[in-house]
């Protein structure tokens, strides 16, 4: 029967096995799976693993300091990189989704081996690819339609050209949050919900500005604390806020307004493959849509996603 308790111990033999008194560079997303990766690897290892985390400026509001903070206190040995200027340089009128996904995907990996070229004598690359990813990965590369590339698997290891260290290659997502917990990871990153690599990016629609970042920031930030606020956020697979490129008519007061729209979206799902938009209340709907028109300048309209998938996605690019 498989347990966490003895796939923690099992794992961490076999990295121990694996990798000896080398060292093994790995990049952080803030997410899940990375993180419970990065700590059974550190388990093994300790101070012989290096970790990256880079801010490409898209991730949600504050979420860079909080997490990078939150990947010290577990002990990690962990490098914050600012790279925000560098993915907005390269992202200015860009429009086409599948084009920022390429230019992201692209920046993050020269980013990475430009910091790991500073460090010495690495012989491995850690990775937080889970079974699904592995799979996912086969038929987007496959002859099959590609509806939307993720780069989170690709790419980097034929680039390092180093040998893989990958603790959660044959898990499931509940079995890497059931391993999680049993190793301790707080619950900011094993309760979080799904994030996509390409970040606030594909939630701009259109080409992406820092002042349209930080507009959705503030945005999504008002939905997801009110979620948790209403208890609400537990209940969904994944929410967040989408910047459409359509300005319209509103009144402030007595002043004309000509800004911008907000889509909520909140969907239920067991693996995003399939998912339901969720029926949140009408009251809460109600207090999103005030708090946001009221608390964050540039928009003053927001409309709430009633899309299935299929054929909707849960993303809009
Ligand atoms: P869609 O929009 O395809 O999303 O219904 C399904 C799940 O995948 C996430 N997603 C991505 N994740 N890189 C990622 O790492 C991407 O390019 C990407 N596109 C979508 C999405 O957030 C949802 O959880």
């Amino acid at each position: 029967d498989w347990t966490p308790a003895a796939f923690v111990h099992e794992t961490v033999e076999k990295i121990k096995a694996q990798v000896g008194d080398k060292r093994v560079v790995m990049a952080l997303s803030g997410g899940v799976d990375s993180t419970v990766a990065a700590e059974l690897i550190h388990k093994a290892i300790g101070k012989n693993l290096f970790c990256i985390f880079v801010d490409n400026g898209l991730l949600r509001k504050d979420e860079f300091e909080t997490v990078l903070e939150s990947y010290k206190h577990m002990g990690l040995n962990v490098k914050g990189i600012n790279a925000k200027d560098l993915f907005y340089g390269k992202l200015k009128d860009v429009s086409d989704p599948e084009q920022k996904r390429k230019i992201i995907g692209g920046l993050f990996i020269d980013v990475f081996q430009q910091e790991a070229t500073h460090l010495t004598d690495i012989s491995f690359l850690g990775q937080g690819t889970i079974y699904p990813d592995v799979i996912e990965s086969v038929s987007v590369n496959g002859p099959s339609v590609t509806i939307k590339s993720h780069h989170n698997v690709g790419g980097l290891p034929e680039k390092m050209n180093m040998q893989l260290v990958e603790p959660l290659r044959f898990l499931f997502k509940d079995e890497v949050r059931r391993v999680g917990r049993e190793i301790g990871i707080s619950d900011i990153f094993l309760g979080r919900h799904p994030f996509p690599g390409p970040g606030l990016a594909i939630r701009i629609l259109g080409a992406i500005t820092p002042e349209k970042v930080n507009m959705l920031q503030e945005a999504d930030h008002v939905y997801v604390e009110g979620l948790k606020e209403a208890g609400l956020y537990d209940k969904v697979w994944q929410a967040g806020t989408i910047l459409l490129p359509v300005q319209s008519v509103g009144v402030m007061g007595d002043e004309r307004t000509y800004e911008f729209t907000v889509a909520l979206r909140a969907v239920t799902s067991v693996d995003g493959m399939t998912a339901d938009w969720a029926h949140l209340p009408y009251e809460f709907l109600a207090k999103m849509s005030n708090d946001i028109i009221n608390k964050v300048k540039g928009i003053n309209r927001v409309v709430y996603d009633i899309s299935s998938k299929p054929p909707a996605t849960i993303e809009w690019e």
